[in-house]
């Protein structure tokens, strides 16, 4: 399976975002995750389209945009025009989940849809089964803010998913957004995901874009080589 590493801008330092996304590319990132918020559906208040147009005009990594809106059905066509390469919606933020994951594919673009960490997961199996769900999200922590810690019991959810993408032949990817670094990426990556968004521990005083990147695939290598050592 391919990991994708997607680097979130929300902890990156916005009077640089240009260069902060020059350091992401040329460390090879897949995907650039963008946290919309609205001070409704989460307490935080980030930033909009126009942001996304920004990051569209100093990158060609395709943009991951995490919409934490209600009624994103209102919104769509504003990102997608901006530039937005996936939109993932929350499950709980409208009440019309198959009209909005059908608007986005639609429009030619992956739909994502999320899930906080105590939603039921019912409506991720639905979706892959009925709406062919391009990523499914496990938030891994409330979501709102950078720099959380990792919610445990978010992991047997990753499993749960990755059971039925693989019962239901499903290629979806399987992303996973809070409290990603390099002590938990791996147990992660484990359970069962592909997509690990990671916002503080890529963008931080304490070593280079690159280097935090690197050392998250080196995590994944490490764990992966010793999955490999257990089954033989
Ligand atoms: C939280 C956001 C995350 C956030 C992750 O609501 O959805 O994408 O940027 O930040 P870290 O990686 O610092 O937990
Ligand atoms: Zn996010």
């Amino acid at each position: 399976m391919n990991f994708k590493i997607a680097p979130s801008i929300l902890a990156s330092d916005f009077t640089q975002l240009g260069n902060q996304l020059r350091d992401a590319q040329a460390a090879k990132a897949d995907l650039i995750h963008i946290d919309v918020m609205d001070g409704h559906f989460v307490p935080n208040l980030t930033f909009g389209a126009l942001i996304v147009e920004a990051c569209k005009s100093s990158t060609t990594i395709p943009l991951d945009v995490h919409l934490m809106i209600t009624q994103p059905e209102r919104y769509i066509a504003e990102f997608v025009q901006a530039g937005a390469d996936g939109i993932t919606i929350h499950a709980e933020a409208t009440p019309h989940v198959h009209r909005t994951l059908e608007m986005i594919k639609e429009k030619g673009i992956r739909a994502g849809l999320a899930v906080n960490p105590l939603t039921p997961l019912d409506m991720i199996h639905d979706a892959i089964k009925f709406c062919e769900l391009d990523l499914a999200l496990v938030m891994s922590v409330n979501p709102g803010f950078g720099g959380q810690s990792f919610i445990e019991s978010t992991l047997p959810r990753v499993k749960q998913i990755r059971n039925w993408c693989n019962d239901l032949g499903s290629l979806c990817d399987i992303e996973v957004d809070g409290g990603i670094n390099e002590h938990t990426i791996a147990r992660v990556a484990k359970a069962g995901a592909n997509v690990f968004v990671a916002g503080s521990a890529v963008f931080n005083q304490e070593a280079s874009v690159a280097e935090n990147i690197e050392r998250l695939r080196e995590k994944l290598m490490e764990g992966r080589k010793e999955e490999g050592g257990r089954r033989t």
